[in-house]
């Protein structure tokens, strides 16, 4: 089967998968740092945890390919009997995030070569290059040798393609392959010469051979150079997960094939990917220190239902207690993994575990914490992984229901890439900052939304939602248009539709393709003060704001009311009088223009604006009312989740039963636990 041939990602597949064993729950294993004895002990605490899938070989390859062309399973075979005795079911990698040492000593064209030509060693892991040809060989020949050997085995249940996909190469090898790309995608080298508007700067090129990948050089990079050459590496990681998974379904048509993502991660655009993936898989790891971090897991939570567009995802990774890749490495309560997970499960995850099963002793991440820590069972943190396997077990009544949404948030990565160049305006206004800041006081007021891609179909929304889309085209720009025209609300951000694809700044007043639908327009991008402007808000608008906090921070837009309401303006500075915040009529919808990063009264304000216009309450409404009370509807069942240090007290508006603690839940109100949560089916 030709690379990239696939059919688009089953959810059948997987749902065949949960219909067997629930939610799945388990984690990482790596029975390769362990001796027989201890992997017996593993499976029989694995059972007695609830643990029904484990994700073994991730880093196997030197184990089972010692020497080149050698093969070493048999270790293997005995691992996954015995799991299988133990109705554990394996999730088998294919090993080829960690080369050998003897691959890069032999070819050393595989090993990876960073910005500075510096070529990376073995002796951690990622030392590859996704471009090296040797590379791949080997990668597909121990690839399919282990599908070959394990396709028709019990235990295997799912298959995971490598691990985080997220590496770039600089090379020579790299090189080439990006020319390649580029040829693709431009056909003549003066298509190329515009796109990239090599006239500035003496950049011109008069062959292909003369392109490179934007190593070091002595001043800023061509902008469009580096959005390429991040375009082109991630569809060349895509192709290498594709070639991996052809291999997996030239054997196995019937098992899921998934690969982790890693949230929001800036390499790697998971748009692109997702229709290849039978289900979405995510490694997550919040820090608990920072107090936003339940709204941003959140947010990522929904992005990775949102990429599967229907297809289930999972939890596939996450830390029992601190990760210990930080500088200071808080750890969690067994109590906020539980709820973290429970989090997960709300948002639509039909799958909760971990990195990793047991804590390693030796190695880069032998304090990184484990389902079963090095201090055994006798522990806190295991108690809690055998409470959350008990938990989940009773969960199972949402497997496979989704997660509706009547708000959309736009987000996609070449925007973000675009945005992202070192020479703009300010490097203070960050795109995923934006999304974060505009996502969380829907989360906050228990509003569900959906992450969805520009250029998407927006059908399904009544609000629409765009913190900060820098690059924009006229078919994303038209989505717009028709969702206002139908009556939705569409709410959009600054240094917005400022470039086209080439990203090149589209010229006449901003954002260019949406002045007509927004009813207002823009001259000049004006980065703040520290402290920010005063924002003096319309009275008939701002009633109940906290004016004391009505400011613009950052960054701002000098604006001119073209048609729409003005709601608020700058009071002070450069751009003391004009607009701020506009809203105006489209078709039977409303849209509001921020042209600035209000300070939080204000930007809710404009959020609930746009909700109620949109008709678009919370899953409940005494939700905005309790501060760190996450409430999501999935399916049948309503999640409270309790992000306090206390409990609370909450009122529910029918009888329903917790699925947690099979009690039921009558006179109205509901106690959720500290740090806990409650899930309830409303009787009848
Ligand atoms: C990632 C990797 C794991 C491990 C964890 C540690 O998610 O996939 O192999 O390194 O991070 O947090």
């Amino acid at each position: 089967m030709p690379v990239g041939s696939q059919s688009a990602g089953e959810a059948g597949r997987f749902a065949a998968l949960t219909e067997a064993l629930g939610i799945l729950y388990g984690g990482d294993y790596n029975p390769e740092q362990w001796d027989p004895a201890t992997w017996r002990e593993d499976a029989r605490l694995m059972r007695e945890a609830g643990v029904n899938l484990v994700t073994v070989g991730v880093f196997s390859w030197a184990r089972y390919e010692p020497r080149p062309g050698v093969r070493d399973f048999d270790w293997l075979d005995e691992v996954l009997d015995l799991l299988h005795a133990h109705d554990v079911a394996v999730d088998l990698a294919t090993p080829t995030a960690s080369p050998p040492a003897w691959l890069g000593r032999r070819f050393p064209e595989t090993l990876p070569v960073d910005a500075d030509g510096v070529r990376l060693v073995a002796g951690s892991r990622n030392h590859f290059s996704p471009a090296s040809r040797i590379y791949r060989e080997h990668a597909l020949a121990i690839t399919t040798d282990l599908v070959d050997r394990y396709a028709d085995h019990p235990a295997v249940r799912m298959w995971h393609v490598g691990n985080e996909f997220g590496q770039v190469c600089y090379g020579e090898e790299s090189a080439r392959e990006f020319r390649r790309w580029l040829v693709e995608r431009y056909g003549t080298i003066e298509r190329l010469n515009d796109a990239w508007g090599t006239a500035f700067w003496s950049q011109h090129y008069a062959d292909w051979d003369e392109i490179l990948p934007p190593r070091r050089m002595p001043y800023h990079v061509n902008p469009t150079q580096s959005l390429d050459f991040r375009r082109y590496s991630s569809d060349l990681m895509r192709e290498l997960f594709r070639e991996q998974l052809d291999v997996i379904r030239a054997r196995d048509a019937v098992r899921p094939v998934t690969t982790n993502f890693m949230g929001f991660f800036p390499l790697v655009d998971y748009w692109s990917w997702a229709d290849d993936l039978d289900v979405v898989a995510d490694d997550a790891y919040p820090d608990p220190g920072d107090p936003h971090s339940p709204a941003d897991a959140a947010l990522t939570q929904d992005l990775m239902r949102s990429l599967g567009q229907g297809r289930p995802w999972v939890l596939m990774e996450q830390a029992a207690g601190a990760v210990s890749w930080r500088e200071h490495n808080l750890p969690k309560s067994p109590e906020r993994s539980r709820l973290e997970s429970l989090q997960a499960v709300a948002r639509g995850a039909d799958g909760v575990c971990f990195f990793q099963w047991r804590a390693a002793r030796a190695g880069a991440e032998r304090f990184h914490s484990a389902m079963l820590p090095h201090a055994g069972p006798d522990t806190r943190v295991h108690e809690g992984v055998r409470r959350l396997g008990a938990d989940l077990r009773l969960l199972r009544p949402v497997v496979g229901t989704t997660v509706p949404a009547r708000v959309a948030i736009l987000f996609d990565w070449e925007s973000w890439w675009a945005a992202h160049e070192l020479a703009r305006p300010t490097v203070r206004l960050d795109t995923l900052a934006q999304l974060r800041a505009w996502y969380r006081p829907l989360w906050e007021t228990g509003v569900a939304v959906d992450v969805v891609r520009p250029g998407s179909d927006l059908a399904a929304y009544d609000v629409v939602l765009v913190p900060q889309t820098y690059l924009l085209d006229e078919h994303a720009a038209e989505r717009l248009t028709e969702a206002a025209a139908r009556g939705a609300s569409v709410v959009v951000g600054p240094f917005t539709g400022v470039a086209d694809t080439d990203a090149q700044v589209r010229t006449g007043r901003f954002p260019v393709l949406l002045t007509g639908l927004l009813g207002v327009s823009g001259e000049e991008w004006v980065p703040l003060p520290d402290d920010g402007v005063t924002l003096a808000l319309d009275p008939r608008w701002g009633s109940g704001v906290d004016v004391v906090d009505a400011r613009a921070t950052t960054f701002a837009e000098a604006l001119r009311a073209d048609g729409a309401a003005v709601l608020a303006r700058f009071a002070g500075g450069h751009l003391d009088g004009l607009p701020a915040i506009t809203r105006t009529t489209a078709g039977a919808g409303r849209c509001w223009y921020v042209g600035t990063v209000p300070t939080g009264p204000v930007l809710e304000r404009v959020l609930d604006d746009a909700l109620r216009a949109g008709g678009v309450g919370p899953a409940l409404a005494v939700a905005a009312e309790v501060p760190g009370l996450e409430v999501v509807r999935r399916g049948p069942a309503l999640f409270l989740l309790n992000h306090t240090g206390v409990e609370l007290d909450v009122p529910v508006p029918s009888a329903a039963t917790d699925l947690l603690t099979g009690s039921e839940v009558s006179g109205g109100r509901v106690r959720v636990p500290a740090t806990g949560a409650v899930v309830l089916i409303e009787d009848g």
